[in-house]
């Protein structure tokens, strides 16, 4: 018999509003201003986003996806033993694809829980995968991954997986709570997969932040016009320039948003004047590049046993597979 998907929202229009007044107030009313990148994903910046991984200089979504292929028998093998895959920032879930093919086909997967904060996006992932997997169980969860992760809805064995290389939007302190809370909610022996984008050539990594076409600058920008229309701002995004810098230092890409002029913008429901001078920079996200034996010894460090890693030909990503 079939199951009707289900989809649990767990965080409502009114929360995300909450929080989004939250992160303005302490993001944007201080002396260096930031905002954090979650803000990037209304229907238009997921668009945006999708239009991103199909750049020719944004390699990581299309150089996972050829590790996740290429590696799919594998993968099934390593993961043999899952029943349930939960799928952290699932958003349109075409990846997920892969490795839903391979660990249903070889393995014992029953379940598929994604979770991700665009109600719209996890609505239609659940619908096409319902269809294509109609023997899998499907529980959408609309919730942030960084909150409760407990109590989710649980059949057996899980893997947790977290692509893209969106652990690279994580700062180093929210990356080891992360790591700590996927501890807490599994049992020993399950397992965590995380596709993360490793350290290379700035000249590679760079453009793939700051596309010829303007994409990522859009993309960028459009995290203002979300402040415009959630909390009645006037920023003028036009206003701001783009820029991704590679900070050596941390080993992450930074993309910030500069003004160029100087600015008075008001946030009308939050009654907040905020003034920008001319060529100060707020950061809106980074996204960290990682070196394997370091990153292991973090897993490790968190409970975390490193189990099996696929890497592409250029050592521009990875795909690491660990157990707790
Ligand atoms: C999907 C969050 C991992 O950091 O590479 C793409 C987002 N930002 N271009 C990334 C992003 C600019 C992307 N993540």
């Amino acid at each position: 018999m079939d199951m009707e998907p289900t989809v649990d929202v767990r965080l409502t229009e009114a929360d995300l509003r909450d929080a989004l007044c939250t992160d303005v107030l302490l993001g944007l009313s201080g002396r260096r201003k930031w905002l954090p990148s979650k803000w990037f994903y209304d229907g238009q910046g997921s668009k945006l986003f999708e239009a991103i991984t199909e750049l020719p200089e944004y390699y990581p979504t299309r150089t996972e996806r050829a590790l996740l292929r290429a590696g799919a028998d594998e993968i099934a093998i390593a993961a043999s033993g899952a029943a349930e895959l939960v799928e952290l920032g699932s958003g349109s879930s075409e990846k997920t694809r892969l490795l839903l093919s391979s660990l249903s086909e070889h393995g014992s997967l029953r379940s598929y829980v994604p979770l991700d904060v665009s109600e719209f996006a996890l609505r239609a992932a659940v619908g096409w995968i319902n269809e294509e997997f109609p023997r899998l169980e499907i529980h959408g969860v609309v919730g942030d991954f960084m909150s409760r992760l407990d109590s989710l809805p649980r059949c057996g064995p899980r893997i947790v997986v977290l692509l893209g290389g969106t652990l690279g939007n994580l700062v180093p302190a929210e990356r080891a709570e992360f790591f700590g809370r996927m501890y807490d909610v599994l049992e020993p022996g399950e397992q965590l997969m995380l596709g993360v984008g490793l350290v290379t050539d700035p000249a590679v990594m760079v453009p793939a932040y700051d596309d010829a076409a303007g994409v990522t600058a859009e993309f960028n920008r459009n995290i203002l016009q979300v402040v415009n229309n959630r909390l009645g701002a006037d920023f003028e995004p036009d206003r701001f320039a783009h820029v991704a810098v590679w900070d050596a230092d941390n080993e992450w890409i930074e993309m910030r948003l500069e003004a160029t002029a100087d600015m008075t913008v008001t946030i009308a429901d939050l009654d907040l004047v905020i003034e920008f001078a001319a060529g100060e920079q707020m950061r809106t996200e980074i996204s960290a590049k990682f070196r394997l034996t370091p990153f292991h010894g973090e897993l490790a460090a968190a409970g975390f046993r490193p189990q099996r890693c696929w890497t592409d030909p250029a050592d521009r990503f990875a795909v690491v597979l660990a157990r707790r």
